[in-house]
């Protein structure tokens, strides 16, 4: 690691910008090894102007070519690799003036998928958080907002089609085999909302009226091959629409709305004004090449990068410390889109279950590891970590809780003050808190707590029933450990529904309002000891620490009137199971087939209810982590519930079948993952007389669900027939990308199995074959982060081999993708969690990472918190 200390950024370090841009033109020359930028530029005193100060410019590897102010030649500037600082502004930069820069940029040689780029011969652009600097010299912070107007020029016969922001004002044939086109962005943006696309793209469009009655002209652009595949992306993004007009009264103020697929990218998609930019996997899809997550994924992204047009883009952030302003309330703007597109309150539970059991996996783990951080961070040295689920997910359920708090149409008008104030503006955090506060006429004063304070709030429970006063006592003590810089927490502000539950049924739902460190409640009247059905629905991303009994978990587990705590009881038996080293005993067996059989829940609440909590949760629950321990109690408690039960498995397999016409409906997606687990359980249980039933359900499949189903069941339990299918999956879908991601992911996510060599010796295969690219990030991620961390068992080699394939696969990464690489760093954030000699070994592996001389800034920080951590 480079010696010198890398620089940090500080919230409270914040001023205003000293200029400030309102108006921009580019006129790009769209060239691979050449592009040439030219901008104009007009700048004015900003908010922090002092009379006489240089204009400081950023800008990354860019070749400077040259300066005009109102017009002429203007000599007084420097240049260093990241700044271009312009001296001597006419009238000591008062008035308005005109800043005139050429530069050139090399998009072919740009591998880090930020600014400029090519991916398969056509161009496209990426720049939040930072990515404008690489495009051209600028102010680019979000707080500089300016209309754009671009012209872009390129070949006409390799670049067809020249899309931007905004509308469509002109287009030109020039000489030689070029042409142009201009466009124009009416809203002003902060640059990171700039895009540019240019290539041999097709669209479908739509024309649909909105609820003013405007019209609107909707497209989605691919490479022609995948036309086919953009019915699913165009109905999600409709939906979207409505959603958004009906829900929040928030309309389309475009014209016209892009989306455009790209097969090589850093992150899901990307929210440019009018010109959202996607990963081919979150837009591309048809039955027979795309899963049921796939399609919901796709709804769920579209549907969130639509939605930053109102929150994100309409309001931005004022700095890169509010990321969670737009992030966090998009992500819950998207979940309750995607609950609602469930079509019923079962419906609704399930995409909550989802999201929790996302938020425990990933987050809590990141809550608790040395890169903790607020959803508001304090200090960061590289913006590109920050894009972090605490943000994105967290910060989803900081915006729910108001809505837990104010209740929804409190939420609503919070939300309609927030636009009515803010519209136009780059705002923070405390701006969305005031807006919720002032239209409710509540003081949320203590709430700010959720914004400044890092880790998962843990809150003890201690009841005591009173038969002869018929009282039931209830204590909440909330506690917090110590993260990184943060040593003493002050209590939270936490919304926690809660029901007491009898046989009279006379208890209603409560919300209580947890705000000190230790609170008692009192409830009157309660006829008989009842059992405590609390945080229901997940009201607060916390930690319950509550010594249930088995036998209340289990009634809960078989009669919570609210169905997510059912789940939640259900996790929590097997995971003190597991975690005890125990198989389920006669009680829990039965419960588990008392769901199965029951006719009144929805297939995809049993597939949830009966999948095992995931290992990086139960690591979590552990002070010293034994992996293979873990995995391999987890595993006997799997085969287990497989045995066991393997009557109803054959149950379920029949009676949820899916005949007739695919649709990748709640409803129907909901029996296939039930019937899918039913598959993997009976293969669990009994391979040999299963496995000709997965192997016909892997040729007979007309849609992915099925086949990959089959495919993956076959792979995992190391079955007779899974080499077959696995050349034969290959070979069937050589020319499809996204499909070929699959197969490396499960084959890099195959945990171990007796008698198979190991998955790290497939995965070093794999690296080596000609499909793999270590370029692109969707392919070098089905393979090095797919073993590295989704597949703990395969990972965790008491030898420390996983650990050395991880060092190696982040030095290769990282000077081709510094964001890619520095994901993969994460993968050895919790190493202090690990007993011995996993311990050790990822020590080792860190230290190795950090001997690097050249690391980028990206890993740099990930690694050198994780040992300091
Ligand atoms: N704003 C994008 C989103 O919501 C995130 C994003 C896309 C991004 N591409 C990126 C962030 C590249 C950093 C770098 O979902
Ligand atoms: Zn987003």
């Amino acid at each position: 690691m480079k010696t010198d200390l890398p620089r940090s950024f500080r919230r409270l370090e914040y001023r205003p910008p000293v200029y400030t841009v309102d108006q921009v033109e580019l006129d790009i020359a769209l060239d691979s090894a050449r592009t040439i930028v030219k901008s104009r530029m007009e700048v004015l005193p900003g908010k922090s102007f002092e009379s006489g100060a240089p204009l400081i410019l950023v800008g990354q590897e860019l070749e400077f070519v040259s300066l005009r102010i109102n017009g002429e030649a203007h000599r007084h500037f420097e240049l260093t690799p990241e700044t271009l600082t312009i001296h001597s502004l006419p009238k000591e930069g008062q008035e308005r003036c005109i800043v005139e820069i050429i530069s050139i940029c090399v998009p072919e040689k740009n591998t880090s998928l930020m600014g400029l780029y090519v991916s398969n011969g056509n161009f496209f652009t990426q720049c939040e958080a930072e990515g404008f600097r690489k495009i051209t010299y600028f102010l680019d912070r979000p707080d500089v907002m300016a209309r754009y107007r671009v012209t872009l020029r390129a070949r006409e016969a390799e670049y067809s089609m020249l899309l931007s922001n905004g509308n469509l004002i002109g287009e030109e044939k020039l000489p030689n085999g070029w042409h142009s086109a201009t466009w124009e962005d009416p809203f002003p943006k902060p640059s990171y909302l700039f895009a540019l696309v240019a290539g041999k793209l097709e669209c479908i469009e739509e024309t649909i009226t909105t609820s003013s009655g405007a019209k609107k002209l909707l497209q989605i652009w691919v490479e022609p091959h995948d036309l086919k595949k953009t019915r699913h992306a165009m109905d999600s993004l409709i939906a979207s629409i409505h959603w958004d007009e009906k829900r929040f009264g928030l309309e389309l103020d475009l014209d016209r709305f892009m989306i455009v697929a790209v097969g090589d990218f850093n992150m899901g998609a990307m929210e440019n004004k009018g010109l959202n930019i996607f990963n081919t996997k979150f837009v591309l899809a048809q039955p027979e090449t795309a899963t049921d997550a796939d399609f919901a994924n796709i709804e769920s992204v579209v549907a969130h990068e639509y939605f930053h047009n109102w929150t994100g883009n309409r309001v931005t952030c004022q700095d890169w410390f509010q990321l969670s302003l737009k992030e966090g309330l998009t992500v819950f703007r998207d979940q309750e889109f995607s609950a609602d597109q469930m079509g019923s309150e079962s419906g609704r539970v399930v995409k909550r279950i989802e999201d929790v059991r996302l938020l425990r996996q990933l987050q809590f783990p990141e809550d608790a590891g040395p890169m903790a951080h607020p959803i508001r961070p304090d200090e960061y040295q590289e913006i590109n970590n920050f894009y972090t689920v605490t943000v994105y997910e967290k910060g989803s359920e900081v915006v729910r809780m108001y809505q837990t708090l104010l209740g929804r149409e409190g939420f609503r008008k919070g939300m309609d003050l927030y636009f009515k104030r803010h519209d136009g503006q780059a705002v923070t955090c405390d701006d969305f808190l005031a807006a919720m506060a002032d239209a409710n006429g509540r003081d949320l004063t203590q709430f700010k707590n959720w914004y400044s304070q890092a880790g998962t709030p843990r809150i003890k429970v201690e009841e005591r029933y009173d038969p002869a006063s018929q009282q039931y006592h209830l204590t909440l003590t909330q506690s917090c450990l110590p993260t990184p810089g943060q040593s003493e927490k002050k209590p939270f502000h936490i919304p926690l529904k809660m029901r007491l539950i009898t046989s009279e049924n006379d208890q209603a739902e409560q919300l209580l309002e947890l705000t000190q460190p230790a609170q008692s409640w009192t409830f009157s009247n309660i006829s008989e000891r009842p059992v405590l059905s609390m945080n229901r629905n997940f009201s607060a991303p916390i930690n319950l620490d509550f010594e249930q009994s088995e036998a209340d978990l289990l009634t809960l587990f078989s009669s919570d009137d609210d169905t997510f705590n059912r789940w939640e009881a259900g996790q929590k038996l097997a995971m003190q199971m597991i975690l005890n080293n125990r198989l389920p005993d006669a009680q829990l067996i039965n419960a588990y087939r008392e769901l199965l059989l029951d006719s009144t829940l929805d297939p995809a609440f049993k597939e949830l209810a009966l999948t095992l909590p995931a290992e990086s949760y139960l690591y979590e629950q552990c002070t010293s982590v034994d992996p293979q321990q873990i995995f391999t109690a987890r595993r006997a408690f799997r085969r287990a519930i497989a045995k066991q039960l393997a009557l109803e498995w054959a149950a379920m397999y029949q009676q949820n079948q899916t005949p007739g016409l695919f649709k990748s409906d709640a409803k129907d997606s909901g029996k296939r993952a039930l019937k899918n687990l039913a598959l993997n359980m009976l293969l669990e249980a009994d391979p040999v007389v299963w496995t000709p039933m997965a192997v016909n359900q892997y040729r007979v499949a007309d849609n992915m669900t099925d086949r990959y189903a089959a495919f993956a069941a076959l792979v995992m339990h190391g079955a007779k027939g899974a080499q077959d299918c696995l050349n034969d999956f290959f070979n069937r879908f050589a020319n499809d990308a996204l499909v070929i991601d699959k197969w490396f992911v499960l084959q890099s996510s195959r945990p171990p199995v007796d008698g198979l060599e190991s998955t790290l010796a497939d995965v070093k295969r794999l690296r080596e074959h000609p499909a793999f690219k270590l370029n692109n990030p969707n392919r070098a991620r089905s393979v090095i982060h797919a073993f590295c961390t989704n597949n703990p068992a395969s990972f965790h080699q008491a030898d420390g081999s996983g650990y050395a394939f991880w060092v190696e696969s982040v030095l290769a990464l990282d000077p081709i993708n510094p964001q890619v690489a520095a994901r993969l760093a994460r993968a050895l954030d919790r190493w202090r969690l690990f007993a011995q000699p996993y311990q050790s070994h990822m020590k080792a592996a860190l230290e190795n990472v950090t001997a690097c001389q050249t690391l980028s800034p990206d890993v740099c920080e990930v690694v050198s918190k994780a040992l300091a951590g």
